[in-house]
């Protein structure tokens, strides 16, 4: 996919900020929810320290992330800690797990301050969890339509893609969707979440705040989701690399490297707010 280059016009200093359930973000970048240091990088940085670098590096840079579920229990209450210690800038995923540890899960982010709370969804067949004697599975619209109406925070349903079900969430209640495949980890042979994105966005754009991750690396690749339709990417691997490389500091440099590319992006193609990407940025042969 390519982008138009046009330089015959005023854009000269693009807004890059959104809004995002009352909160403005200085970039249309989040971080995604990537967690479990012990199962997935060897231990070599303490859940805590981990997260706190993920999450406070995201505040630095005036954005915030999204942190994970597993099934050690250390992983979803060190994201809770670490959101309440930042006052509230940061969203819990949690596992589709039996909606009786949902709600109490999601209880626990209410009283942590979180800005809103999800669910990844597209962790229904996460074999770890079923091993640890901690089972998850689909969730039904039903059981979605319950568990918004019974919290007052946004939810946000990550792991949509196709339309149908983007529109199955909205009509539940969902404030948010993620499109997103986990990176891949979930099911193989999915297509690639820019691939769908255009069709999810027919569906439900401005009806709900639409965000999008997977193999987002440079400011041009978010430019290229915005214009497909996202309000806002995530995040996930580089973050990992960031905060293994150079804590909060190296996280709040990956963002201002993206905020920079992107607003140089921006200029390149006459796109003069985040808010404002459209379809026709995109090079059509
Ligand atoms: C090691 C690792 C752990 C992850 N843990 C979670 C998690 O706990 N919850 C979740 O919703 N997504 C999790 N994800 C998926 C990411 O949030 C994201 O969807 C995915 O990595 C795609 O983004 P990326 O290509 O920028 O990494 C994890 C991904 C990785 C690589």
């Amino acid at each position: 996919m390519q982008l138009n280059l046009r330089t015959l016009h005023a854009v000269s200093d693009p807004d890059l900020s959104i809004d995002i359930f009352g909160r403005r973000l200085a970039l249309p970048v989040l971080g995604a929810a990537v967690a479990g240091t012990k199962v997935n990088f060897g231990g070599r940085l303490s859940e805590w320290e981990f997260v706190w670098a993920q999450v406070k590096g995201a505040a630095v840079a005036g954005t915030l992330a999204l942190t994970g579920d597993g099934p050690l229990a250390e992983v979803y209450a060190t994201g809770l800690a670490v959101i309440k210690e930042v006052g509230g800038a940061g969203i819990p995923i949690i596992k589709p797990r039996s909606l009786k540890e949902i709600r109490a899960r999601i209880a626990q982010a209410e009283e942590a301050g979180a800005l809103a709370v999800g669910i990844d969804v597209d962790a229904a067949g996460l074999v770890n969890m079923r091993l640890a004697g901690q089972p998850v599975g689909p969730l039904t619209p039903a059981s979605l339509q319950e568990l918004c109406a019974a919290t007052r925070l946004p939810l946000v349903v990550k792991g949509i893609m196709t339309p149908d079900e983007a529109l199955l969430a909205y009509e539940a209640g969902a404030a948010g969707i993620v499109v997103s495949n986990h990176g891949g980890r979930a099911l193989d042979h999915t297509p690639g979440t820019a691939e769908v994105l255009p069709a999810i966005a027919r569906a439900v754009k401005g009806k709900l705040l639409l965000l999008a991750d997977g193999g987002v690396r440079s400011g041009v690749d978010v430019l290229k989701f915005l214009a497909l339709g996202a309000d806002a990417v995530l995040v996930g691997r580089p973050v990992v690399w960031a905060a293994f490389g150079g804590g909060v500091e190296g996280v709040a440099a990956l963002y201002a490297k993206l905020a920079e590319e992107l607003k140089v992006a921006m200029i390149l193609i006459g796109c003069p707010s985040a808010r404002g990407a459209r379809p026709e940025l995109i090079y059509q042969d």
